[in-house]
């Protein structure tokens, strides 16, 4: 088990597999109450929604099912609202409790709604895909998205306990699978270039050892930065702000949250090499990791880069000079530097047509 230190807030991250069979007696353990709410969607819910409630109900839980459409659109503020709606109807209070089961999207979501139900109850992550695993289940970052951006309504709210069971990626359809390694590649960009060779000779049949690596570099981050107040945390978005920028001007569904960060971490090497002395020869190497899981690493037709720049622009920040830009001077470390400007951006991007 990793352990996500923080104090009080800590909490335990297991990667295995049949790890979602035991939900029910590891809630138990955490004394969590006897009302629950299993969220997740239409994609999931028929694959492991039974498993999930069957653990729970063995373990003298009363959970209820309520499943939401699949894919980042239902990331909103509406879908929260209706979620809270249909958990106050089967009359949870505030000794209840929420299992987020899915990928990103149900974390993020389900993980809000657990810190704005009754002012904040407990929430478990059963994540199911790559990127939920190696990244969004742990680090309590909760939200949704608006028309204006990612994530720009949320809270920190973290986790009692993550089950990542690694049984049920077999079921991940083959672009969600490889979507994950974008933040896979990252990690190892930024902490570990060791990472970066295993990713290359990836054994899936033996998935575990490589997801808890991600899993240990994500912890320690969290443990050392919580709420992205020192500059380390921010590390993890290498390659996140054009790419969220690529997500929003694609539309949200178009591009897989993975794909759009593959984009943005080919356009952050190139800002390296220009800013930071990356040798090209390693962005290269990154570059094709991307491709070999078949990730964009050129812009896709219908994706203008004026409408990703319009993208960026809604963050003022940007548009004013200012902007705190990853950077990754060689492989396995990273800083952050506010000396790229939006004029930087502008010429990655347009290299990325
Ligand atoms: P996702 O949750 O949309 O899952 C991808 C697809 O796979 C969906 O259609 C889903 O229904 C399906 N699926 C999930 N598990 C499955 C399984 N085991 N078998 C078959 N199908 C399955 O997307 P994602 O890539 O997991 O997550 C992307 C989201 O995560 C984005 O919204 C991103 O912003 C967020 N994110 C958050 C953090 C964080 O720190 N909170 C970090 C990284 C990403
Ligand atoms: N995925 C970025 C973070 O958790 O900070």
């Amino acid at each position: 088990m990793v352990t996500v230190a923080l104090g009080p807030r800590s909490y335990g991250v297991k990667v295995g597999p049949g790890l979602l069979g035991t939900l029910g007696a590891e809630a138990k353990e955490l004394g969590l109450g006897n009302g629950c709410a299993v969220i997740s969607d239409a994609n999931v819910t028929p694959l492991y929604g039974a498993r999930a409630m069957e653990s729970l109900r063995s373990a003298g839980f009363r959970p209820v099912e309520i499943t939401v459409p699949a894919g980042e659109k239902s990331k909103s503020l509406e879908q929260a609202q209706w979620i809270c709606e249909r958990m106050i109807e089967a009359g949870l209070d505030r000794r209840a409790w929420v299992v987020a089961l899915g990928g990103g999207v149900v974390g993020d979501l389900a993980g809000f709604v657990a810190a704005i139900y009754y002012r904040g109850v407990p929430f478990v992550q059963a994540p199911t895909t790559i990127v939920a695993q190696v990244d969004s289940a742990v680090g309590g970052k909760t939200g949704v998205n608006t028309r204006n951006g990612k994530n720009l309504i949320g809270a920190f709210h973290q986790p009692r306990l993550v089950l990542a069971d690694i049984e049920t990626l077999a079921t991940l359809p083959e672009r969600e699978f490889n979507e994950g390694f974008a933040e896979v590649i990252k990690h190892g960009a930024i902490r570990d270039r060791t990472l970066l060779d295993a990713v290359a000779e990836l054994d899936r049949a033996n998935l575990a050892p490589i997801i808890r690596r991600n899993v240990e570099i994500k912890a320690r981050i969290v443990a050392a930065d919580e709420k992205e107040k020192t500059g380390e945390r921010a590390l993890l978005n290498f390659g996140h702000t054009i790419g969220h920028g690529i997500e929003a001007a694609a539309g949200y569904g178009k591009l897989l949250h993975g794909e759009a960060i593959s984009l943005g971490l080919v356009a952050a090497c190139r800002l390296s090499i220009a800013k930071a002395g990356l040798d090209p020869a390693e962005a290269r190497l990154v570059t094709a990791l991307l491709e070999q899981y078949h990730l964009p690493v050129r812009l896709p037709e219908g994706i203008a880069a004026e409408a990703i720049l319009a993208a960026l622009k809604a963050d003022k920040k940007f548009e004013e000079g200012a902007i705190r830009f990853v950077l990754c001077p060689r492989l396995g470390e990273a800083f952050v530097s506010k000396d790229v400007t939006p004029d930087d951006v502008r010429q990655a991007v347009a290299e990325l047509g």
